[in-house]
Formats: C-alpha cells, structure tokens, sequence
C-alpha cells in the first residue's frame, strides 16, 4: 500500500473512503464534524441513539449521497487509549475497507488527541498497522477478478514525513512475503536471490553468498552436519549496508534460516508439521528490517547474516550422537538433531564477529519453549549484557511491537555439559528457551549480543500467517542507536 501524508480535510479529499476515529467520552474531532456534515448529521444520530458508542474497536461504514464510504472507528475512553487500542482499531478499519472496491483511503484517526503517546508515535503506529491490515498474501494462489485486491493507497492526515514509518511497514511487508512463501520454493537459493535483489534496489548496500563448499572449506561443521541430510544445498547470505563511515563499527543482525525444518532424524510428529516452513523467519526478519534501514537510508553501518538451511532426514544426514566440531573449533555432541536452529546459528554467530559489530543480535524461531513461556504477544530478549537488551526492550515499548526478557545466568549452562564434547546441543526440558540461549552465548563471550526467540511471535497459526514481527522493534531500535 503507497502511503502519504497530508492535510486535506474531509470534505476536500478525493479518496473512494475515509476513517474517522471518536472517542466513547469526548466530543467530536475536527474531522469526525466535518464527516457528519458530509452525512447530514447521520453521525450525531448514531452516536445519540447509541447504536455507535465508540467503544475501542467499534467500527461502522456509513455513504455519503456522493458515494463515499465513511468508516466509523470506535476507540473507547479517551484516558484508556493505549498504542495497542490504535493499533486494533486501525486493523479493523482499514479490514472493513479491504474487501470493498474501495481503492483510496484517506485516514482522520490523526486529528484525535491521544493522552498516552505522542502525535507522531500514533501516526507511525496507524501507518504500520494500516499497510498490516491491507496486506494479503496472494502469490501462490488465483483470484477470481471480483477479488482482486483494491485498496492500494492511504493518505493518512498528518502535517509529519511518515517516511520512517512507511520504510518499516515495507520491511514488515518482505518479510511476511518471505515467511508465508511455502517451502518448495522459499528454499536457501531463494533467500540469496531475494537478498541479491535487495542488493541491487540501493547503491550503499553489497551482498556476499556463501555455498557448501566455501562453508566446508571453512569448516563450519556444525552448519554443514544440518545441511547434510537436503539436496537443497546451504548458503550463508551476507547483506551489507553502508551508512556511516568505515570507522563506525557495524551493528549485524544474525536471522535463522530454516528453510524447513522437519527435526531430521529426530523427525517431527506429522501433525502442523507444515508451520515449519515459518522457520526462516529470523532470516526473514532480518532482511526485512534491512529492507527497513536501506529505506530510511540510516546513518549507521549493518550487516546482515542468513545461514540458510534445510533440516531434512536422509541416508545422509547427521545423526543423535554425532559429535562435530563449529566453526569456532568448539565440539558439539548432538542429542537431538530437531535442535538444528543452534548448530547453524553459532557458526553464523562465530562468522558474524569476523566483521567486529559494535553490537550483534540473533533473531530465531528457534524454541517451542518460548511459546509455552511468552505465549503469542512478546519475543524473548536474551543476553548476558545490561544496557543491549534493555534498548532493544525499550525500541519495542516505543513502537508497540514487545519483547521480555529471560535470563542466561551461568546456573543453566550445567544442563548443556557433557562427558563426550564441549557441549550437548540440548539442555532437557527445563528452561528449553534458556538453555538454547546459553548454548548460543558459548559462541559470543566477548561480544555485545543478545539472542532474541521469536517463536510465539513471527507467525500464527490462524489465516494471518507470518505476521512481520519484531521487524518494526529492530528497526525502531535502529533508529534509536542512530540518534544516539
Ligand atoms: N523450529 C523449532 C522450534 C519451534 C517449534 C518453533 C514449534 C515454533 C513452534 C526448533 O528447531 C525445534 O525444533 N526446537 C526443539 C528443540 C528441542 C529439540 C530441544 C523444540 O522446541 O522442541
Ligand atoms: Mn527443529
Ligand atoms: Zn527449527
């Protein structure tokens, strides 16, 4: 969806719809009057008679004698609007326009006065959420004409540049695409084609790949032991931007890449196996936010780091019991090989510090556990460091997209010891997600890092499929160390 702000008023805008947010306990906005104007007062008499109350959510499409589609969005007590209550309430709007042939939206949701945030974090909140809403997945799949997607553009009434935000709802965007793409095509040669391209779209960005055979030469034999069971061969997508001066030292985000994960030989039960073709969203994470900074054309340096993979049983494939050695030169007894996500990440990791980010995060679907702690709404924060963790925590608090933290204090490492290596790749059921983390942090010990499991959040199971998040929390955390 193309995104624009400006100040056309109700009555002057030539969009086919326009929103318009009331409250439940406050008098009508500029905008909100002028639309009941437009209506002949329908709005007054609704809102009298209480068939619109304005509760959080409420929504109600009236026309205008031209034709106008005026959606009504309810957002409850004025004191009780939160950044989540706007971002609902424009979800609802704008669904209540995707399916009309409504093409143009112009969005008034702006000229309320929000309590609990400021003009521009709302504004940046409805513009993400709106271009959210207006998303649909449609490239593997033939719509009939009367289903053609319409609604292709917003003006959102704003005196702002809306461009950051618009630049996250477009990374948002590649990286739902990326996630909802099935397996057979969303394969490790696929993400470096699509990194390639993004490559090209901007002249301060370069893209380094690479394939089996340089990652063997390497020895990175912790990757390579997981891609040995596909005839999909790996590939270590390397995505550079360069924003700052050569001096700065780059931040670098790590995203897992797992194809598919099938669990190999520890094979998965066959029940919603297919959920694990979301299992790239780390990488899809990453590239999107990339996609976000290349957009804002950020004053910093990034590099971004996608081992890509695919788990898959085969004659070939590693076993529970093998020991292989990373990249790092540590040893790795492999218990469970359905703990495939760490074995690619820590050479991804060790490889990443070759590069001396001033700051290195990883981003990984890479626990059920975290699922079982966090539920669907917040992505684990993990590090051994203070202040990273609370900045990525507070990048979320800002653009309403919410992580909490889980601890890696030393008490857990014993779970991942063993008699017959450096460490096990599984540490029981206990604390899963805690000990994935630690097994992670024996691979970034003098490095500013922090692990984020996005398990619960990156995807869902229900029609929304791979819902883009955290990109817009690193993407905002982004910002934040921009300005810093
Ligand atoms: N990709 C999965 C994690 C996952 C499972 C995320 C279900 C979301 C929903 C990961 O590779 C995995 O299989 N992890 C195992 C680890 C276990 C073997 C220690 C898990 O969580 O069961
Ligand atoms: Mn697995
Ligand atoms: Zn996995």
């Amino acid at each position: 969806m193309k995104i624009t702000s400006s100040l056309v008023t109700p009555n002057q805008s030539q969009s086919d719809a326009i929103i318009v947010g009331a409250y439940s306990d406050e008098k009508f906005n500029s905008a909100l009057q002028e639309a009941d104007q437009l209506l002949n007062g329908q709005i007054s008499k609704l809102h009298k008679s209480n068939d619109f109350k304005a509760n959080a959510s409420e929504v109600l499409t009236l026309f205008t004698n031209e034709g106008k589609r005026v959606v009504l969005i309810g957002l409850g007590k004025k004191d009780k609007c939160q950044l989540g209550t706007l971002q609902s309430a424009t979800t609802k709007a704008i669904k209540a326009l995707v399916s009309t042939p409504a093409k143009s939206v112009s969005n008034y949701m702006t000229a309320l006065d929000f309590k609990n945030s400021d003009n521009e974090t709302a504004c940046k909140i409805i513009v993400i959420a709106a271009s959210h809403a207006a998303y649909r997945y449609e490239t593997t799949k033939n719509f009939k004409k009367d289903n053609k997607h319409s609604l292709d553009s917003m003006d959102i009434y704003s005196s702002q540049d809306i461009s950051q935000a618009a630049a996250i709802a477009e990374g948002v965007r590649t990286t739902r695409e990326l996630g909802n793409l099935p397996p057979n095509i969303c394969n490790p040669e696929y993400l470096a084609d699509k990194a390639k391209s993004i490559s090209k779209q901007y002249d301060n960005c370069s893209l380094n790949v690479l394939d089996h055979k340089e990652m063997n030469k390497m020895k990175m034999g912790s990757l390579m032991a997981v891609a040995r069971g596909s005839r999909n061969n790996p590939k270590m997508i390397v995505l550079n931007y360069k924003g700052a001066a050569k001096s700065q030292k780059p931040h670098i985000l790590v995203g897992k890449g797992i194809t598919f994960d099938t669990g190999g030989i520890s094979l998965k039960p066959g029940a919603n196996m297919d959920e694990m073709k979301y299992d790239m969203c780390g990488a899809a994470t990453v590239i999107g936010t990339f996609v976000a900074v290349a957009e804002m054309q950020l004053p910093i340096n990034l590099i971004v780091i996608v081992p890509a993979v695919e788990n898959m049983p085969d004659g070939d494939a590693y076993r529970p019991g093998d020991v292989v050695t990373s990249y790092s030169g540590k040893t790795i007894e492999v218990l469970n090989t359905d703990a495939e996500g760490r074995m690619i990440l820590c050479d991804a990791l060790t490889y990443a510090q070759e590069f001396e980010p001033q700051v290195l995060i990883d981003l990984a679907t890479l626990t059920g556990a975290c699922v079982v702690a966090l539920g669907h709404n917040a992505s684990a924060v993990m590090s051994k460091k203070t202040q990273l963790p609370q900045d990525i925590l507070a990048a979320g608090i800002d653009i309403h997209d919410r992580g909490w933290p889980l601890p890696l204090w030393d008490d857990y490492q014993k779970q991942i010891d063993t008699s017959f290596a450096d460490m096990q790749n599984v540490g029981g059921f206990a604390g899963g997600s805690i000990t994935a983390g630690c097994f992670l942090s024996r691979f970034c010990e003098d490095v500013n890092w922090a692990h984020i499991d996005i398990a619960g959040t990156a995807w869902n199971n229900k029609k929304e499929g791979a819902t883009g998040r955290p990109v817009a929390m690193m993407a905002q955390y982004l910002i934040n160390e921009s300005n810093k």
